[in-house]
């Protein structure tokens, strides 16, 4: 019997895993093991941009996976899943907030692993509490379980070593399960479930507090540097995609300014690569003074010369960097915000445009999830735009693939009333703020670059 879906999905996977092989030998990439305990170059997006190709292959990879996932498990096992996934990383936040992780790291021999019982006496642990939490891991393919209760790191679990990507994102934050569980009472039954408010969402009830998440920050000076490195390394994984695909030399400005900047990762990454830019970096004025020592220490010269500078401004005053100079961009910015707040903020760059100058506008697109027997325009979200692929029959927001960006979608709604806007919505913001988009391109990351301009049609 023809099992349409299946046998599509199938034949799906079976296309894309082909792709992936191929363009993994084209790249001259070793093998993929879970056995291995050695990092490999695909691990760590800061670090590596795959080619167009192998990109497209592990996305559409991961997407038919999800959805054959979707297809076949029942329904029951997918809510205990999805619901027990929070042990699943609270797991993993304990063999980092033990270190653990680093000792298995450190050991002599880290792929033969070590007995639980050792672990447990070395860090004064419960063995009976750690047999479990470590199986939990091995389950999500983070640590291999190589004997009866024995565990040794593998090349995933590598990341959260110290100094690496995985540490550094530090999703450990205190307070982020509370703000999960506050979040179904703030959508339903809460005096605020009308609000669009910034400052009236599950973040003030999970942190008892009247302000909002980035006055918040500022009050509590200890969660600043964290919250800080975090930023900077969810925007790092999309910093390799956003300065290889988006055309840099056809800008016609000579200065570019990253609004709310961070610790200014992005804008180093494109003088790097683009020398001729100058760049600023505008923050909030205790952020800024973390970037101005940041970037003191690691671009002296740049410093010295001109090149690069740090000032504090407030996205909701004037931007002072007017005319054709400048363009703009705003990396993961206006997610974070409501449609007023982030029309305020779009508005303020808008007003300080000239005719030359971009603002490029870098976010994750919502895609909706419109079935995959109702699209075909998942083929137009694959980067290479090759028409003559069989129909993949995923979805066109790539169903698994894409559940970061609705599960980020959900974040920034309990954090701040923000949301992952789609690019129907991108254009409403935009046009309201007198501007156009002049392009948008996808990047090799979970990011896009939606590109606005002065729209010439309308007198701001
Ligand atoms: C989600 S982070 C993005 C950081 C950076 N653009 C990146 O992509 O790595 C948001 C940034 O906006 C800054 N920010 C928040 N409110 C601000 C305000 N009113 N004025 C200036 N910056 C602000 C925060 O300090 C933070 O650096």
């Amino acid at each position: 019997m023809a099992h349409a879906e299946l046998d599509r999905l199938q034949a799906c996977l079976n296309f894309s895993l082909d792709a992936l092989r191929k363009e993994m030998d084209n790249s001259q990439l070793l093998p993929l093991s879970q056995h291995s305990s050695v990092e490999h170059p695909l691990d760590d997006p800061t670090t590596y941009l795959p080619s167009t190709a192998l990109f497209d292959a592990r996305r559409l990879s991961l997407a038919c996976l999800g959805e054959l996932k979707n297809l076949i498990q029942s329904p029951l096992d997918k809510r205990m899943d999805e619901k027990y996934s929070a042990y699943g990383a609270a797991s993993i936040d304990i063999l980092i907030k033990t270190n653990i992780i680093d000792y298995l790291s450190d050991l002599s021999n880290p792929s033969e692993g070590i007995p639980v019982t050792e672990l447990a006496s070395k860090f004064g642990l419960d063995s009976q509490k750690l047999v479990p939490i470590l199986r939990c891991c091995a389950a999500n393919g983070w640590v291999r379980e190589t004997r009866d209760s024995s565990f040794a790191l593998n090349r995933c679990s590598r990341t959260f070593v110290e100094g690496h990507a995985g540490r550094r994102l530090n999703l450990c934050t205190p307070g982020f399960m509370s703000i999960v569980g506050a979040m179904p009472r703030w959508v339903t039954e809460s005096d605020w479930k009308l609000s669009r408010s910034p400052a009236q969402t599950a973040f003030q009830v999970a942190f008892r507090t009247p302000l909002q998440r980035f006055s918040w920050v500022m009050q509590n000076p200890q969660a600043l540097v964290p919250l800080a490195d975090h930023l900077q390394v969810l925007g790092d994984m999309s910093t390799p995609g956003i300065v290889a695909d988006y055309p840099w030399e056809q800008l016609e400005t000579p200065i570019i300014v990253d609004c709310g900047g961070g610790e200014g990762g992005l804008v180093t990454a494109i003088l790097d690569a683009h020398p001729s830019f100058r760049a600023i970096v505008q923050d909030m004025e205790n952020v800024v003074a973390l970037t101005s020592s940041i970037m003191k220490e690691r671009r002296p010269r740049d410093i010295e010369n001109g090149t690069l500078k740090a000032e504090a401004h407030d996205l909701f005053q004037p931007q002072p960097r007017i005319g054709n100079e400048y363009s703009f961009i705003l990396r993961h910015i206006l997610h974070d915000w409501p449609d007023k707040e982030a029309a305020a903020i779009l508005g303020n760059v808008a007003r300080s445009l000239g005719p030359k100058s971009k603002i490029l506008i870098i976010e994750m697109v919502a895609v909706p999830n419109v079935d995959s027997a109702a699209t075909t325009s998942a083929k137009s979200f694959l980067l290479d735009g090759d028409d003559k692929r069989p129909d993949h029959c995923v979805p066109s927001h790539f169903g698994s693939a894409s559940k970061l960006v609705n599960a980020f979608s959900v974040h920034m709604l309990s954090l701040m009333n923000g949301c992952e806007r789609s690019l129907r919505e991108w254009e409403s913001l935009v046009k309201g703020c007198g501007l156009c988009i002049t392009n948008v391109y996808p990047l090799r990351a979970h990011t896009s670059v939606i590109e606005c301009a002065l729209d010439s049609r309308v007198l701001l």
